[in-house]
C-alpha cells in the first residue's frame, strides 16, 4: 500500500453520526465544496443501509464504511463479500489476525483498515480487562500485524500515528479519529480519551483524520473545515 499525496479535500473524513439519512445528505451537502470523504458507521447504516452509501458515491465522494467488523472469520469474510462492489473506499474490521486474514481475502478493491485500540479506550479500560500491555504497546503490535496480513491500513488515535509511521515506514495507511480542534481541546473531550488536533495527526504521519461532532453538532460546520484544513496545510 502505498500512502501517496492526498488532496486536501480528502483528508478530512467527515464522520455522519447522525440518526437520519435526510440529515446525513444536509451534512454532505454543507460539507461538499470542501471534503469529498465520508464516513458512515453503525448509527447512519442501521438507519438507511446501503441506500446512504450509494447516494454519497453517486454524488462521486468516496466513502469509509465504518461497521468495524467483528465475528468469526466465515461471517467476516462474507460480509465482507457484501460490501466490496459498493464503491466503498475503505472498510473497517478489527485487528485481531483470524478477522484480518478473512477480511484481506474477500477485500475485491476496497481497501481494508484494521481498528487497533478503540480511541474511547484508555489504559484504565485495558487494565479492566484484563490487559496488561500500554495502549501504545498494543496498537504498535496491532499495527505491525495488519502489515503484515496484507491490511491496507488502521486506525488508530494521533497519539499513536508516529510511532506506527517510524516503525513500519509508509507501507501502512493511517486514519486517525479523535479529533478536536486546537481551542480548549480537553473540553471538547466527549466520550474520546486519546485525543489530538488535525494539524498534529497529519503531522504525526496520520493520512486522515476522521472529524464527527466538532463539524456535525457546529453551528457553522465549513468554518471547522477550513480551519482545520489551514492546520493541516501548514504541517503536510
Ligand atoms: O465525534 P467524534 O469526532 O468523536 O467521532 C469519531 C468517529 O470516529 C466516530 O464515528 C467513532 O465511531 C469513530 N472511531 C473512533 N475510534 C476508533 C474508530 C472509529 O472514534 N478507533
Amino acid at each position: 500500500m502505498s500512502t501517496k499525496k492526498i488532496p486536501l479535500n480528502e483528508r478530512i473524513i467527515v464522520a455522519l453520526d447522525v440518526e437520519d439519512p435526510v440529515l446525513a445528505k444536509e451534512m454532505v451537502q454543507k460539507c461538499e465544496s470542501h471534503v469529498t470523504f465520508y464516513k458512515v458507521g453503525l448509527q447512519l447504516f442501521m438507519a438507511d443501509w446501503f441506500n446512504i452509501v450509494d447516494w454519497i458515491v453517486d454524488r462521486g465522494h468516496k466513502v469509509m464504511l465504518d461497521l468495524k467488523f467483528f465475528d468469526i472469520p466465515e461471517t467476516v469474510k462474507l460480509a465482507v463479500e457484501q460490501v466490496n462492489s459498493r464503491g466503498v473506499t475503505y472498510a473497517t474490521i478489527h485487528g485481531n489476525d483470524p478477522i484480518i486474514r478473512a477480511a484481506v481475502e474477500a477485500r475485491g478493491d476496497m481497501q481494508l483498515l484494521a481498528v487497533t485500540v478503540l480511541t474511547s479506550f484508555g489504559e484504565e479500560d485495558l487494565r479492566a480487562m484484563g490487559m496488561t500491555q500500554s495502549v501504545e504497546d498494543l496498537v504498535a503490535f496491532r499495527a505491525r500485524r495488519a502489515l503484515e496480513l496484507g491490511c491496507d491500513g488502521v486506525v488508530s488515535s494521533g497519539l499513536e500515528a508516529g510511532k506506527i509511521r517510524s516503525d513500519l515506514g509508509d507501507k501502512l495507511l493511517i486514519v486517525t479519529p479523535g479529533i478536536r480542534p486546537g481551542a480548549n481541546i480537553e473540553t471538547l473531550a466527549d466520550d474520546q480519551k486519546r485525543i489530538v488536533t488535525a494539524g498534529s495527526a497529519i503531522g504525526d504521519g496520520a493520512n486522515h483524520v476522521v472529524v464527527g461532532r466538532p463539524i456535525t453538532k457546529a453551528d457553522d460546520p465549513v468554518r471547522v473545515i477550513e480551519m482545520m484544513q489551514e492546520e493541516i496545510t501548514s504541517i503536510a
